[in-house]
C-alpha cells in the first residue's frame, strides 16, 4: 500500500518555491505544499500551482496549516521558501502549533545569518530541529540541481541529507554540490558571503562591458560575442555566460539590454556581505565598492542632474581584448581571495571550522557563482596553499604584476568609471607594501586622542606629548 504521508512539506510557492517542489518531484519524493488563504487575493493557490505543472505530481496541497502539517510523515521535514525577516518568524509560529517533538525545520531563503542563530536557540527550546540552508542557483537551478550551503546539527543533517543530495547540483567532479558547510548560522553565512562575492562578479562584468561599449565602439552582439569566446577559456563562468546571452536578446527588433533602465537593485544580501567583513576587520574592498556601483547606479536622478556639469572625452582607450581579459581575470582573482579571507575570519571568531576547499566544491556547480575559477581555488584550499603564494596564480596573474598595472592605469585614464578594476590593483598594490602609512595614522590618532602606539622595535605602547614635541 503507498504511503498517504508526504515525505516533505514545502512553503512559500514563489517562482523558487515551485521550481525546487519540480525538482523534489522529479526526484520521487512526495510532497505536501502550503500557501495560505487570502479572500479575494490568494486563494487555492498551491491546487492551481499543481494543475499549471505537469512536473508536479502527485503532490498535496494546502491552504490550512494544520492538516498540511498532519500530511507530512514525522520527524516532518519542512523547507521555508520565503522572504527573509519577519514572515520567516511568523511562519515559525504558526508551524509551531502544530508540530511535535523532532520535527525539522529547514529554513531555504536568504536569511540573515544571526536571525537564524536566534531561531536555532528558540527552536531548541521547543524541542525542534531547525537548519539554515543557503540555496544558490536562481529558478532555473532550483529545478534543475541548486548548490545547496547547510548550517546547524550533524544529526538534524544526516535526517535530510540523502533527500538535499538528490535535489541538488552535481560537480563535474562527479559529487553532490551540497554539503554541511558548518553548526547553526554558518551556512546562511556562507551563502550571504557567496552573494558578496556574486555582487562583485556581476560588477565586474559590467565594468567590462563598459569599457568595451563606451571606449572601444563595440556593439551588443560583438561584446557578446568576446563573453562568448572568454566563456572558452579559463574565464568560463555562469555569469559571463548569461551576460553573453543577454547583450545578444532580441525583443520586437532591438536589444532588449538597451531599453533597460540602468538603476541597479539590491535584496541586501551583498550589504550583509561587505558588513561582515568591515565587522571582522577583513578587507573586503571589493564587495563594498560593488554594493556602492549599486548605490550610485540607483542614483540615476542625481548622475543625469550631474552629468551636465563636465563633458567627458572618449579617449578610444589603447588597450587589446586580451587586455582587458587579464585585469578582468586579475580583479576575479582578488574578489575570490578577499571573500574567502572573511569566511576564514568568521570561521575562527565564530568557531565554525569552515573548510573552504569543500565551500569552493559546493558552489563549483549549480550556483551562480559557478565557474573555473572555483574549481582551481577547491585545488589551492584542498593542497592547503596560501592564494597568493599558489603557483598558478603567480604564474599567470602576479608575475604579469606590470602589465596588468600598466593597462589598468590606461583604463583609469579613460573616460570610463571602472570603480571595481581600478581597486583590484590599488588594493594588491597595498596588500604588498611592506612599508605603509600606519606610522603617520597612529600618530595622529596619539596627537588628538592620547590613544598611544608601538615603536617599531618595542611592544610597549607609547603616550606621547605632541605639544612638546617629546617622546
Ligand atoms: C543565488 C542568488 C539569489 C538572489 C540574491 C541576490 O545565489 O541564487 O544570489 O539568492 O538572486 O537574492 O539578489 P540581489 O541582487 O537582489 O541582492
Amino acid at each position: 500500500m503507498m504511503n498517504k504521508f508526504s515525505d516533505w512539506g514545502i512553503i512559500g510557492l514563489g517562482t523558487i518555491g515551485i521550481n525546487i517542489s519540480i525538482n523534489f518531484s522529479r526526484n520521487g519524493i512526495k510532497l505536501s505544499i502550503y500557501n495560505r488563504h487570502v479572500d479575494g487575493l490568494e486563494e487555492n493557490v498551491a491546487q492551481n500551482i499543481v494543475k499549471r505543472n505537469k512536473g508536479l505530481k502527485d503532490v498535496l496541497t494546502f491552504d490550512n496549516i494544520e492538516s498540511f502539517v498532519k500530511s507530512i510523515k514525522k520527524p516532518r521535514k519542512i523547507l521555508v521558501l520565503i522572504p527573509y525577516g519577519k514572515p520567516v518568524d511568523e511562519v515559525i509560529e504558526l508551524l509551531l502549533n502544530h508540530l511535535s517533538k523532532g520535527d525539522i525545520i529547514v529554513d531555504g531563503g536568504n536569511s540573515y545569518f544571526r536571525d537564524t542563530e536566534r531561531r536555532e536557540v528558540y527552536l531548541k527550546r521547543k524541542k525542534i530541529n531547525f537548519l539554515g540552508i543557503g540555496i544558490s542557483g536562481g529558478t532555473i537551478g532550483a529545478k534543475n540541481g541548486p548548490s545547496i550551503m547547510v548550517g546547524g546539527s550533524k544529526k538534524t543533517y544526516k535526517k535530510v541529507e540523502s533527500e538535499l543530495k538528490k535535489i541538488s547540483a552535481i560537480s563535474p567532479l562527479k559529487k553532490y554540490c551540497c554539503e554541511r558547510v558548518g553548526p547553526s548560522s554558518s551556512g546562511h553565512y556562507v551563502k550571504m558571503i557567496h552573494n558578496g562575492i556574486e555582487y562583485v562578479e556581476m560588477q565586474l562584468i559590467a565594468e567590462c562591458y563598459d569599457i568595451m561599449k563606451t571606449e572601444m565602439q563595440y556593439d551588443n552582439l560583438q561584446i557578446s560575442k568576446i563573453f562568448g569566446d572568454w566563456s572558452k577559456t579559463n574565464s568560463r563562468s555562469y555569469l559571463l555566460k548569461i551576460s553573453q546571452e543577454i547583450l545578444k536578446f532580441k525583443k520586437d527588433d532591438s536589444f532588449l539590454i538597451d531599453k533597460i533602465l540602468d538603476k541597479s537593485e539590491n535584496k541586501g544580501t551583498g550589504i550583509w556581505a561587505a558588513i561582515s567583513g568591515i565587522e571582522l576587520g577583513v578587507p573586503n574592498t571589493l564587495m563594498n565598492l560593488a554594493v556602492n556601483s549599486r548605490y550610485i547606479s540607483f542614483q540615476k536622478e542625481v548622475r543625469s542632474k550631474y552629468s551636465k556639469l563636465i563633458k567627458k572625452k572618449q579617449s578610444y582607450i589603447d588597450i587589446s581584448i586580451n587586455d582587458l581579459k587579464l585585469v578582468y581575470d586579475f580583479s576575479r582573482i582578488i574578489n575570490f581571495y578577499q571573500g574567502f579571507e572573511v569566511l576564514k575570519s568568521a570561521s575562527k571568531n565564530y568557531k565554525w571550522k569552515l573548510n573552504l576547499s569543500d565551500i569552493s566544491f559546493v558552489w563549483s556547480n549549480g550556483s551562480i557563482l559557478s565557474s573555473e575559477l572555483i574549481i582551481l581555488f577547491k585545488e589551492i584550499f584542498e593542497n592547503g596553499n596560501d592564494v597568493l603564494n599558489d603557483y598558478k596564480i603567480n604564474k599567470y596573474f602576479i608575475s604579469k604584476y606590470n602589465v596588468i598595472k600598466k593597462i589598468i592605469v590606461k583604463i583609469q585614464a579613460s573616460s570610463v568609471p571602472s570603480l571595481l578594476i581600478s581597486n583590484s590593483i590599488i588594493f594588491f598594490d597595498l596588500i604588498t607594501q611592506k612599508e605603509g602609512t600606519g606610522n603617520l595614522i597612529q600618530a595622529q590618532r596619539d596627537y588628538f586622542g592620547s590613544h598611544g602606539f608601538n615603536l617599531i622595535d618595542s611592544k610597549k605602547l607609547i603616550k606621547n606629548n605632541w605639544n612638546d614635541k617629546e617622546l
